[in-house]
């Protein structure tokens, strides 16, 4: 059965763990992270971007694929499926009318003022039908679904304000980290996370996990970072063994086969980020 966030969340930060966020992409990206999760007892965040959820064939039909996997696979430890940078309030709440569990609004390019009240609008209706909900303060940059953006750090003062204000379930303060590939060292403000998650008591959410050093992620998890959303880093394991398996059998064209020879790369990205987390054997 799929869950909401909360409980996931609320014990990783009273655990000093986190939850491991993966973006999917398609049927066989769900399932190699459900039974990678399943094998190592760990709680799981499925994320789907809007451009994810649009190339798979919309909301409905990723609802109810990751709960038939759910089913199928015997999947036993929590599943949240949450929809990453929600663009409107009607997009947040098509996906909560479509089974998602959790959604994020991201409404960091709007004023404060509209943020707050962008947040409101869909926490009033997640929270009645039992969803959670994610908010962004500041504005984090990088390249996702093939836009562009400008990082922007979160001020501590806005964050306790949209924190105050909406009652969000968690919060994703932009403190340095970018989507997609690093130009040089993300620069994390660490002093800041400290502040703001002492300050809301809300668990935060760190995006653009890929690229971010190990000791720097485990230094974020003690400053309150208790989410890591990893899509990139995914994609890129997966390419690279599909990549060589093709240059070395030219003649296979099922398509099975090439998708299938991505898993086990891919099934130990997911494993190393879910040590790294301590997020083993949670569930
Ligand atoms: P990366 O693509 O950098 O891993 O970021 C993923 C993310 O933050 C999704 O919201």
């Amino acid at each position: 059965m799929l869950v909401n966030s909360k409980k996931m969340l609320e014990e990783a930060r009273e655990g000093h763990y986190a939850i491991p966020h993966f973006n999917i992409n398609n049927l066989e990206w769900a399932r190699f992270i459900l039974e990678e999760c399943e094998k190592e007892k760990s709680p799981v965040i499925l994320g789907v971007s809007e451009g994810a959820s649009q190339y798979m064939g919309g909301f409905k039909v990723v609802s109810a694929m990751v709960k038939a996997l759910d089913e199928s696979l015997f999947i036993t430890v929590p599943v949240c499926l949450h929809l990453d940078h929600g663009s409107s309030t009607s997009i947040c709440k098509e996906a909560i009318d479509s089974g998602f569990t959790s959604v994020m609004i991201d409404a960091s390019k709007y004023s404060l003022e509209e943020n707050i009240k962008m947040t409101k609008e869909v926490v009033d209706y997640a929270h009645a039908r039992g969803v959670t909900v994610e908010a962004e303060i500041g504005h984090i940059g990088g390249e996702e679904d093939g836009i562009m953006d400008e990082l922007a750090y979160a001020k501590v003062e806005d964050a306790c304000m949209l924190a105050k204000e909406t009652g969000i379930d968690s919060l994703a303060p932009a403190l340095g980290s970018v989507h997609g590939p690093y130009k040089g060292e993300p620069k994390l403000d660490f002093v800041k996370m400290a502040e703001i998650k002492e300050r809301t008591h809300l668990p935060l959410v760190l995006h653009g996990g890929s690229g971010i050093d190990d000791e720097k992620i485990k230094k974020a998890i003690a400053c309150g970072i208790t989410k890591l959303n990893i899509n990139t880093e995914l994609q890129m394991e997966w390419t690279k063994a599909v990549r060589t398996f093709l240059e070395e059998n030219q003649t296979v064209y099922d398509p099975r086969k090439v998708i299938k020879a991505g898993e086990e790369q891919m099934k130990k990205a997911i494993n190393a980020k879910i040590h790294l987390l301590a997020s083993k054997q949670r569930a």
